[in-house]
């Protein structure tokens, strides 16, 4: 089965072809990046513009890196939530309309859940139930997964999320957008223990996040002593994001008593918090899986491959699917998509 998915819920425009839920005949991404960064951040509007200018470029490309037609699609999968309003209603509106036109059917997928569905795009994939970890520029939440459609919520961050924490940090050493890369690449060149920036664990037994106090410690450090060892702040800074990222994740497992760990999300792409949570995780009989670094960052064969699994479950969406900015997975209890 040849689904066709679309992501456009941020400053990516991503069309892929996947072939029954794992073989990536292709995967084009154009990215709006180099437009935000002398703002510091995405602006929706000019993100929501240069999706409407290359969605049809990118499709055409992708159908001809696949080798298919559009006569060939039997799916199409659609990122509808969350993300910016304006920037998902050019893929939805895509979407609907190849749906339309081709008679094929539509599945509406959460953009947080394929994240995740990235560590299924290979052969060797994980087994259910899996603790999974979602670290991207919104979100840092620990799942436990029993199945493509049972998800229950252990831990979210109660404000910054960890991509938010770097791009933020980077914003204020005056690195430039996006924090992520920018910051490991100092921090690898400095010593991550000469500044003991605070760790936030929360209380006792909590999976929760929280990385605004550690963004403020940051802050308050550059004031008081400028931004001449930029190399040591970050690596200080970094250390702390991934120390409480490990630790959590590692007590997430234990206290769901499951031996598998599923990581996705742009920060994902971080050599050391990989490292980290190997050597965490592995102490534990633990294994983990890391999504190939073209899957990372936001992509949309992870959303041709989640359709694909939740079409094989009987999920169909219909054109009457609308976007959903705030679309959460969780609650704290199971629920379906
Ligand atoms: O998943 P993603 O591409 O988009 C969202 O869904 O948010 O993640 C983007 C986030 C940004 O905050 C970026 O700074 C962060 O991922 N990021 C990284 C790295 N590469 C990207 N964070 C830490 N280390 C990296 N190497
Ligand atoms: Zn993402």
């Amino acid at each position: 089965m040849l689904v066709l998915g679309i992501e456009t819920s941020c400053d990516e425009t991503a069309i892929s072809v996947v072939k029954n839920g794992w073989r990536v005949l292709s995967n084009v991404v154009a990215s709006s990046l180099k437009l935000h960064k002398k703002y510091g951040g995405v602006v929706p509007e000019i993100a929501t513009r240069s999706h409407v200018e290359s969605i049809n470029h990118v499709l055409a490309k992708s159908l001809k890196q696949a080798k298919v037609k559009l006569k060939d699609i039997d799916l199409i999968a659609v990122v509808y939530g969350p993300g910016l309003v304006g920037a998902l209603l050019i893929g939805l509106s895509l979407a609907k309309s190849l749906s339309l036109a081709l008679g094929v059917p539509l599945v509406g997928v959460n953009h947080v859940q394929a994240h995740l569905y990235a560590n299924f795009l290979s052969k060797k994939h994980p087994q259910f139930p899996f603790v999974g970890l979602v670290v991207s520029g919104g979100h840092t939440n620990l799942y436990y997964v029993k199945g493509f459609r049972q998800w229950k919520l252990l831990g979210r961050t109660r404000d910054d999320a960890a991509g938010e924490a770097y791009d933020k940090v980077a914003k204020l050493l005056k690195l430039g957008y996006p924090g992520g890369p920018v910051i490991e690449k100092r921090a690898s060149l400095g010593n991550a223990d000469k500044i003991r920036f605070p760790r936030s664990y929360l209380e006792k037994g909590s999976l929760d996040f929280s990385f605004s106090g550690l963004k403020t410690a940051v802050l308050y450090y550059v004031q008081d002593n400028g931004r001449k060892n930029l190399k040591d702040i970050a690596a200080s800074f970094q250390e702390a994001v991934i120390e409480v990222l490990a630790q959590k994740s590692k007590a997430a497992c234990r206290v769901s008593k499951v031996k598998q760990f599923v990581v996705g999300g742009g920060v994902i792409a971080n050599r050391r918090l990989q490292q980290a949570l190997v050597s965490q995780l592995t102490e534990d009989d633990v294994k983990v899986y890391l999504p190939e670094f073209r899957f990372c960052q936001d992509n949309a064969a992870m959303v041709a491959g989640l359709g694909y699994q939740l079409y094989q479950q009987g999920v169909v969406s219909g054109l009457g699917l609308e976007v959903e900015p705030n679309l959460k997975v969780h609650r704290r209890k199971s629920n379906g998509c």
